[in-house]
């Protein structure tokens, strides 16, 4: 237990003496005594002391001017930013406040003025007589009473049990049904008054469980029943590689908790004193709390605004109208555009008949559920029978959307329908059971013109069948007059049938016949180079539109399942900075991929051919490195999958007319599962010279390979010059190596490229050369990720990590196989790609 300020000088010694001590000191913890730690023989006094937990990521201590109070916060956030606090409602006001441990675990704090208690712990459990209690700061914030010494996981007492505004990583927010411990969060009064105000949030348990925002005693927002993805009311929330979220209902607890994957993320989930829920995230740089998402956000988002069976669009004006079936049940207020009167059934529902029948509400949040009965184990279907043999059940949806299909599992409405809503994206099918009048009605109402969407299907619906006809016109007239070029149809229907059932593949197959004519009959004049898998031609489809089409060669290495590969991955793909497919062809042996034309070729052709490359001032180059950076992070990071392109190179790099560059290729690059970050490969595809160490050695490839491809590019794209190539003959050292010897030497602005203007901003340059060589590190976790390649990039004051020695630089590699140097004309036809086969 020692202040920060014993070292106020910033003498190395003392700092080494710290240090020291602090290794001492988090040895010593697991014997119970350190500064993580209060034990009954070492109390916290308010005297600037604080509990570090061990791995200092949090601080408790005692916080507030005039009023003090006890408290946890994060260490290494720079701005206070208080976590949790004991004495909430019950400052300190007058004397010192002491937080001390009783013998018999429990935590109380007193002042030195009077013995009044202001705060304690709830005292201990029966069971729970400590012979040596230890209460503890935990590095994900909770503030434990255990047993000293004891490793068991058995806690007397925890702050987690106990949030105030905030739910840490890891916390439940939630039920324990066995003890009946209701963890919920509350606001804070004001920016410096921590006792609880009316706005909280916590589970409902009623029904099928929900989480509710209370503003008193009156709910505010819903967040809807967890759908096996997500709540219902929250269509935007989605774990990724960083951020997971559960919700977890079992017979003894129902919770509600997320959770931080990557340590240097740090995320809270907070009730502000608005009475707003929002997640929080810190910025380093900025130096504060960047809000990443918040509830409610609009007016439908407030309960219940459409009142019992009204539905509300918050992108409609009036923002409420009555399910199908309905009418207003109060038509003046509606009209005056007050709601919460909500509607009635035209038709009552003929129970006995089964005549009744459902309309679809789509992309609904799921209505309050609050009254609603819920089946894991029953079907869609089943849930639809079952709904239809209740009498008093009004509609039913699926509780578990999760998986393939329309979901499973089944939760029935016996009630009024209340706080229902729509959204564009992201809610689900909710059927809603009308009696065969009203069924009717319903469906000539959602035939309308009514709402939106519906025009918009309509008219998508209309624009794919005119195309589908004119293409099949086309086709027809096309068979009449040759049919030579149509071979057997089966291999293309068979291949998009396998295709539609897993992954819904929504892309334009074009007809050879469309393609033929578009490039000339694939003629030599439009030939626009040769790729590893066949050639390249420009073509012309209609008045306007310009594309390339790559026609795989019979005999390629891409075999069907690498062009399968290519299509489904890049159909879903859209960056700006990904080349965009088209569609594609398959006809007969034919496979072809339809791509948009890049009037400014690949960046080869511009970077090493001396009239083009002195086009490309510093400026394009360093935009063409950024748009590459991002690229690439959207691969790794930031599409749906997790996509490594294991081929990036500087003719896989496509430029538009703007010389943004595009990445092209996809026909290697493999989707990663969310949580497997590194694979071994049998079949090593790549090109020499881009290939990371690990991965031409020994055939792991990961996220860390392309940052390395990524590296080369970016010392080619600053020299203008080839990493195949030798450029210091003496020492047979590739650029790479050449790079780095001119780092050492401090000569690095010896190599950019001559026909550069010399007026080129040096830090900048600098910047790009040093992230260069740091994508081009040995060892995979030297080289930093594509996120902070983006970052680095951006920011002028970064400070870079110094690179380190790189090794592999010289051009004998236990690989090389080939040194030629590339010929001038054949630039952007003939990328050696090789393929090793490892025996196996
Ligand atoms: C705070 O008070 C405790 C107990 O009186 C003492 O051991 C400690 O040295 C004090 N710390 C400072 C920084 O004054
Ligand atoms: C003891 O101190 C607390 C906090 O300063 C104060 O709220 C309380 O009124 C005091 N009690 C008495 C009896 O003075
Ligand atoms: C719930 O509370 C009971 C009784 O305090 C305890 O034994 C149990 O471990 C708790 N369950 C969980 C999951 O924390
Ligand atoms: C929050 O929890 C406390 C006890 O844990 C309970 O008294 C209070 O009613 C809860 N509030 C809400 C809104 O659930
Ligand atoms: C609460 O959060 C909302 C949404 O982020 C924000 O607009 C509002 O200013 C916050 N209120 C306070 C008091 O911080
Ligand atoms: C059921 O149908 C019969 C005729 O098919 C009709 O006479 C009767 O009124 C219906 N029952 C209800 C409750 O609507
Ligand atoms: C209809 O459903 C309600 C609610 O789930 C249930 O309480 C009732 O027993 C059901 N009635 C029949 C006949 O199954
Ligand atoms: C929802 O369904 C998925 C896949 O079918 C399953 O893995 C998951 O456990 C289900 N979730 C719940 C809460 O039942």
């Amino acid at each position: 237990m020692f202040s920060g300020s014993l070292c106020t000088g910033t003498s190395f010694l003392c700092r080494l003496l710290l240090i020291a001590i602090a290794t001492f000191v988090s040895i010593t913890n697991t014997s119970g005594i350190g500064v993580d730690t209060i034990t009954p023989a070492h109390p916290l006094f308010d005297n600037g002391t604080t509990v570090v937990s061990a791995g200092q990521t949090f601080v408790l201590g005692f916080f507030g001017s005039g009023r003090r109070y006890v408290g946890i916060w994060y260490y290494k956030v720079s701005v206070q930013t208080v976590v949790w606090v004991a004495n909430r409602g019950r400052p300190i006001t007058r004397g010192r406040g002491i937080l001390s441990l009783a013998a018999d675990g429990t935590l109380t704090i007193v002042t030195d003025a009077n013995s009044t208690v202001l705060w304690s712990s709830s005292s201990p459990s029966a069971s729970g007589s400590l012979s040596s209690p230890v209460a503890q700061l935990l590095d994900d914030g909770n503030f434990v009473i255990r047993e000293s010494g004891s490793s068991s996981s058995y806690r007397l007492w925890q702050s987690f049990d106990f949030p105030t505004d905030t739910l840490l990583p890891g916390m439940k927010l939630g039920w324990n049904l066995t003890s009946g411990l209701n963890r919920n969060l509350t606001a804070w009064t004001s920016e410096t008054d921590p006792a609880p105000s009316g706005y909280a949030m916590g589970v409902d348990l009623d029904g099928y469980p929900e989480i509710f925002l209370w503003s008193g005693t009156t709910k505010k927002w819903r967040t809807g029943p967890w759908n096996g993805l997500r709540f219902s009311g929250i269509p935007e929330m989605k774990s990724y590689d960083r951020l997971s979220f559960d919700f977890v209902v079992h017979r003894d607890e129902v919770f509600y908790s997320f959770y931080i994957h990557d340590p240097a993320y740090i995320s809270r989930l907070i009730v502000n004193q608005s009475g707003i829920t929002q997640r929080l995230v810190w910025i380093e740089q900025d130096k504060q709390w960047n809000p990443f998402w918040f509830a409610p956000k609009d007016q439908c988002d407030n309960v219940s605004p459409c009142g019992p069976n009204g539905i509300c669009n918050p992108n409609e004006s009036p923002i409420c109208d009555c399910l199908p079936g309905f009418h207003p049940r109060n038509p003046s207020n509606w009209d005056f555009r007050d709601g919460r009167d909500g509607c009635l059934r035209n038709t009552g529902l003929d129970c006995r008949n089964g005549t009744d029948g459902f309309t679809t509400v789509v992309g609904a949040k799921l209505p309050d559920t609050s009254r609603a009965a819920v089946d894991m184990s029953l079907s869609l279907d089943s849930c639809k029978i079952m709904c239809l043999q209740n009498c008093s059940c009004t509609a039913y949806a699926a509780a578990n959307i999760s998986g393939v299909g329309s979901g499973i599992g089944c939760i029935t409405w016996t009630s009024d329908l209340t706080d229902l809503r729509v959204y564009i994206s992201g809610g689900q099918d909710l059927y809603v059971r009308l009696a065969a009048s009203d069924l009717d009605l319903a469906r000539a109402e959602s035939k309308g013109s009514r709402k939106n969407t519906y025009i918009v299907i309509a008219i998508v619906v209309l624009a794919v069948t005119i195309i589908l006809l004119s293409c099949a016109a086309f086709v027809w007239r096309k068979k009449r007059i040759s049919t030579s070029i149509t071979g057997n149809n089966s291999f293309s229907e068979q291949y998009l049938n396998e295709e539609n059932e897993g992954q819904d593949l929504e892309l334009p197959l074009f007809d050879l016949g469309t393609i033929t004519d578009a490039t000339g009959n694939f003629s030599i004049a439009n030939k626009l180079g040769e790729g590893g898998f066949g050639p390249v031609y420009k073509g012309q489809l209609g008045e306007e539109q310009e594309i390339a089409v790559k026609r795989l060669s019979k005999s390629s290495v891409q075999g069907v399942d690498e062009f399968k590969n290519e299509v489904v991955l890049i159909a879903k793909l859209q960056h700006r900075n990904l080349v965009r497919l088209l569609g594609c062809c398959i006809q007969g042996e034919e496979k072809m991929l339809i791509y948009e034309y890049m009037p400014n070729k690949s960046l080869d052709a511009n970077l090493f051919d001396k009239a083009r490359g002195a086009l490309l001032d510093w400026r394009t180059r360093y935009n063409i490195i950024v748009g590459i950076a991002r690229g690439l992070l959207y691969l790794h990071q930031d599409s749906r999958f997790r996509i490594i392109h294991r081929d990036l190179k500087a003719s896989n790099v496509l430029l538009d007319k703007d010389m943004n560059p595009k990445i092209s290729d996809f026909g290697m690059a493999r989707i990663f599962g969310g949580d497997e970050t590194e694979a071994n490969t049998r079949k090593v595809v790549g090109t020499y010279g881009y290939m990371a160490p690990e991965y031409a050695m020994d055939g792991v490839f990961s996220v860390k390979s392309d940052v390395f491809s990524f590296g080369v590019l970016v010392i080619e794209i600053i020299s203008g010059k080839k990493n195949r190539g030798v450029y210091n003959s003496s020492r047979q050292l590739n650029l790479l190596g050449h790079a780095w010897s001119l780092y050492k030497e401090g000569k690095i602005l010896d190599l950019v490229d001559e026909s550069v203007d010399y007026s080129f901003p040096i830090t900048e340059v600098m910047r790009c050369l040093k992230i260069g060589l740091l994508c081009v590190q040995n060892r995979p976790e030297d080289r930093p990720t594509m996120s902070s390649v983006v970052l680095m990039l951006g920011s002028e004051d970064a400070v870079l990590p110094q690179p380190r020695e790189l090794g592999f630089v010289t051009n004998r590699g236990p690989l090389e196989s080939d040194s030629s140097t590339s010929k001038p004309e054949s630039i952007s036809t003939n990328h050696l790609s090789i393929t090793i086969f490892e025996g196996r």
